[in-house]
């Protein structure tokens, strides 16, 4: 049998997702054996809370076990070579997850494994954020074809995944930054084509008020990713894009915020909103777990 990897939200069909997030719904707190015997590997290059805790409780929680090793602890850091680690923990191991920088090392160590890979994090896309999104709006709205997201700030891999699984699943999904922090246009292409086979509405703007105006869902994440530096004139540029009350009050009032956490009050999100009730970031931060537990289960069960 082919070894299917999650190494972008594409790798899996509009079908397979909606089936997906119907079963973490409905399998809410499921304890199994479905991962028996079964070693998740986890390479991280870089800091998490959220990625590697819930794929350890959720692999705990379906019965199998976890390594996890940072990539400085590894011989990789000293060269040796993508697809060589790849082979060896394939026969080690029964899945691994990697949170790295280049999407491109983590499509090499995919195309020399033969065990499931997931991709926890890359330089361009972050897509079990992006199920665990999905299924906090399906929670919150049942047409998922009807729906309209909005992403606010700076054009980054969890915008890129939020973008393709609206587009996928037939969503209206609107991307607004400043012009100098759009989306890559590989990115917005990448979209169009998914929405063209979907009927989704994919939309780039600057204007944060259009944007919001008719919005089901209000999303942001941090101003600057893992290994940014502080640049003020970043910062300036985007304080019109701040999710606060003043935005708020342009949408309809069953208007809900999310934010994939971990998020700087009083930055992209004004505290009011991120504690507010209208905010839906630590549902969102649970359905990780659930959403994981999914995927696990049909890569790895
Ligand atoms: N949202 C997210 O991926 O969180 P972590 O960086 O804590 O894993």
């Amino acid at each position: 049998m082919e070894t299917r990897h999650f190494l972008k939200v594409e790798d899996m069909s509009r079908d397979e997702i909606v089936a997906l997030i119907a079963d973490a719904r409905a399998n809410r707190g499921e304890r199994s054996v479905a991962l028996h015997g079964k070693c998740l590997g986890m390479i991280f290059s870089k800091p998490s809370t959220r990625t590697r805790a819930s794929f350890t409780a959720g692999a705990y929680q379906l019965g199998g076990d976890v390594m996890f090793v940072s990539e400085g602890e590894m011989q990789l850091g000293r060269g040796e070579t993508v697809e060589d680690t790849a082979r060896v923990l394939s026969s080690y191991l029964d899945g691994v997850v990697i949170r790295t920088y280049l999407q491109e090392n983590l499509e090499r160590f995919a195309a020399a494994a033969s065990i499931p890979v997931i991709n926890g994090l890359t330089d361009d896309h972050h897509p079990c954020q992006a199920l665990a999104d999905l299924m906090t709006i399906s929670e919150y709205h049942d047409d998922l074809a009807g729906v309209k997201v909005v992403y606010l700030g700076d054009g980054n891999n969890v915008a890129v995944s939020l973008m393709d699984i609206c587009a996928v699943v037939g969503a209206h999904v609107v991307i607004c930054t400043p012009e100098e922090l759009a989306l890559p246009q590989w990115a917005t292409d990448n979209a169009a084509r998914l929405a063209a086979a979907s009927g989704a509405r994919v939309e780039v703007t600057t204007d944060p008020e259009a944007a919001a105006s008719g919005a089901d869902f209000l999303y942001t994440d941090v101003w600057f990713s893992m290994g940014q530096a502080e640049q003020p004139a970043k910062r300036a540029r985007l304080e019109p894009y701040r999710i606060d009350e003043e935005l708020l009050a342009l949408t309809d009032p069953d208007c809900r915020v999310m934010h994939c956490l971990p998020a700087h009050r009083d930055e992209e999100i004004s505290a009011e909103v991120m504690d507010g009730p209208r905010s839906i970031v630590f549902r969102q931060a649970e359905n990780r777990l659930h959403a994981q537990k999914e995927l696990l289960k049909r890569l790895m069960g």
